[in-house]
């Protein structure tokens, strides 16, 4: 054959590798809304970078027919490519192969990809969209699976790992996105579970749907597995580059610096904070007022909204902030949040990332549901988290700090590297009515008008210790200071903080409370 003619065979054995399951079951793919694997690949990446490897290497199930069904590859596309010009490693399973599911060859494509993006210190990016293990496969694709939590687990703190669910995702099959750091989901389109509808039919005898047992908003909104909630591929696909703008490659380096459009474009921060502490506002709003372009990339909005995370800049470099939310149970801690907020503050100080703390909270939700929840130990990954983390950690106190919330919330104590209040700060061991009313109860009680006498404990309670001076006379609040200095203040702890080193004991591993 003339080069000519290899490069043609060449040309049309790709566009065999490429058909995957066929026309007709791309045309089912398209019928449910879905794109193609390799669609979604390229949509994600920059225009022209991907480049796929392992095309050619063919699925080796022969028992069941398996040699009729899947007539090229296994299932699985993989591939390095550049989002906003940085290298990632990508991989996306193929529905119209076998439904996606995994068998060993399948698995081998995903491990070396990974395991390319572990040598080569990039993110990687899982498109999930599989039927799970590959049932004529048997113990080969639940060996797939294990070889690939090994990697996700031993990548984790070294790459960033995403994982998008866009389709099902089922079984044993979901511990891989759950090992991983972010998880996309789009609305009709993402199931996730280990029991589907048919297994809590036959067990349970409850009938439910697909989206009821694992749908983009559940996981969004009710189990807290999903981070990012689109209505589209689309949409999705603009989360993750978003995103990726915000991170670091790896564990090695700062994320890239943008430069702010407009620093200076912020709301006005004075008017955000009610002058009577006993109404909300949005706590959004001041992350808004202090960030870069008013612009702030949340996660997990739709779970736990009492406690507010995600990324902003500040002069172009990115901060995890971590900010409780007066406008949803006041901005407690409870069970949820503390788990929310703890994972986050564990990927900013393993990916480099400076923490901004706001702080207004009167505590953690009381209730017998929260302490058979086991309030305890999930609040106790805060302190672990915030104890343990490294990176600058910066505290601003607007309004209340109350109790193990005030200590919880990157104090001083567990190792704050500057905390900062504003004159509405209150900082106590308890809400003011709560305290009067144990402090002062036998007054009230022999009070000839107890509720006179009850307000003018508060008041008392309230202007010896319900205030940031306290504090500030300790040392435990470093500066006390004005609501539009906030920014300028910020700004300035960043900057001396850039080569801090926090010194922590030599260990294994520490054991959280996980
Ligand atoms: C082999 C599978 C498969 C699987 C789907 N297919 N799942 N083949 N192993 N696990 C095949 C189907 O036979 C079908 O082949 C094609 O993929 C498309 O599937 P459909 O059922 O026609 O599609 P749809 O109606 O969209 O339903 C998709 C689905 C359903 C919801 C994913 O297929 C399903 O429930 N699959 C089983 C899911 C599951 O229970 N997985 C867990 C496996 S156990 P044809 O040839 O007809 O087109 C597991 C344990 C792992 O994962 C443990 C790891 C620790």
């Amino acid at each position: 054959m003339s080069l000519k003619q290899f490069i043609q065979d060449l040309r049309e054995r790709k566009e065999i590798a490429k058909s995957g399951g066929g026309e007709k079951a791309m045309l089912k793919q398209k019928a449910m809304g879905k794109l193609t694997a390799r669609q979604r690949i390229t949509s994600i990446l920059d225009e022209d970078s991907f480049q796929e490897y392992d095309m050619f290497v063919e699925h080796v199930a022969r028992d069941f027919d398996m040699e009729k069904k899947i007539l090229h590859g296994d299932g699985v596309i993989i591939g390095t490519g550049t989002i906003h010009g940085a290298p990632i490693c990508i991989y996306a399973q193929d529905f119209t192969v076998a439904g996606g599911s995994l068998g060993l060859m399948h698995s081998r494509k995903i491990c070396k990809i990974m395991d390319h993006a572990l040598k080569m210190r990039v993110p990687l990016i899982g498109i999930n969209d599989s039927g799970g293990a590959r049932i004529q496969e048997g113990v080969n694709s639940l060996a797939g699976y294990g070889e690939i939590f090994f990697r996700n687990t031993m990548a984790s703190g070294v790459i960033p790992q995403i994982s998008v669910i866009l389709g099902p995702c089922a079984g044993g099959a979901v511990y891989s996105p759950a090992l991983t750091d972010f998880v996309f989901v789009v609305e009709n389109i993402s199931k996730m579970f280990i029991t589907g509808p048919s297994v809590i039919k036959t067990v349970l005898g409850e009938d439910y749907t697909m989206e009821e047992v694992g749908g983009a908003k559940v996981h969004c909104e009710i189990s807290g597995n999903a981070h990012f909630y689109a209505e589209s591929e689309e949409e999705c696909f603009e989360q993750i580059k978003k995103l990726v703008s915000y991170i670091p490659r790896n564990n090695q380096i700062v994320a890239k610096k943008i430069e702010a459009k407009n620093p200076l474009a912020k709301m006005k921060i004075e008017n955000i904070v009610p002058d009577s502490p006993k109404l909300p506002y949005d706590m959004g709003d001041i992350i808004r007022s202090v960030a870069d372009d008013s612009d702030f990339f949340e996660v997990m909005r739709d779970f736990a909204a009492n406690i507010i995370i995600g990324f902003g800049r500040m002069n172009g470099e990115t901060c995890g902030f971590v900010a409780n939310q007066p406008l949803v149970l006041a901005g407690v801690l409870d069970c949820d949040s503390s788990d929310k907020a703890a994972r986050f503050i564990r990927f900013c100080d393993s990916f480099n990332i400076p923490l901004i703390t706001l702080e207004d909270m009167p505590g953690y939700l009381p209730g017998i549901d929260q302490e058979h929840m086991g309030v305890i130990r999930h609040g106790a990954k805060v302190l672990y988290a915030y104890c343990e983390a490294t990176v600058p950690k910066i505290t601003v106190i607007i309004r209340k700090a109350y109790g193990g919330g005030y200590i919880a919330m990157n104090s001083r104590h567990v190792r704050a590297d500057f905390v900062f209040a504003w004159p509405t700060a209150e900082i106590a061991v308890m809400g003011p009515e709560g305290a009067a009313n144990i402090v002062f109860k036998k007054e009230i009680e022999n009070a000839e008008d107890p509720e006179a006498m009850r307000q003018k404990k508060i008041q008392e309670y309230k202007d010896k210790f319900a205030n940031p001076y306290v504090a500030a006379a300790k040392g435990y609040v470093d500066e006390v200071i004005e609501p539009a200095d906030t920014r300028s203040r910020l700004l300035h702890a960043l900057a001396v903080s850039r080569d801090k080193f926090a010194y922590r004991p030599e260990k294994k591993h520490g054991i959280p409370p996980f």
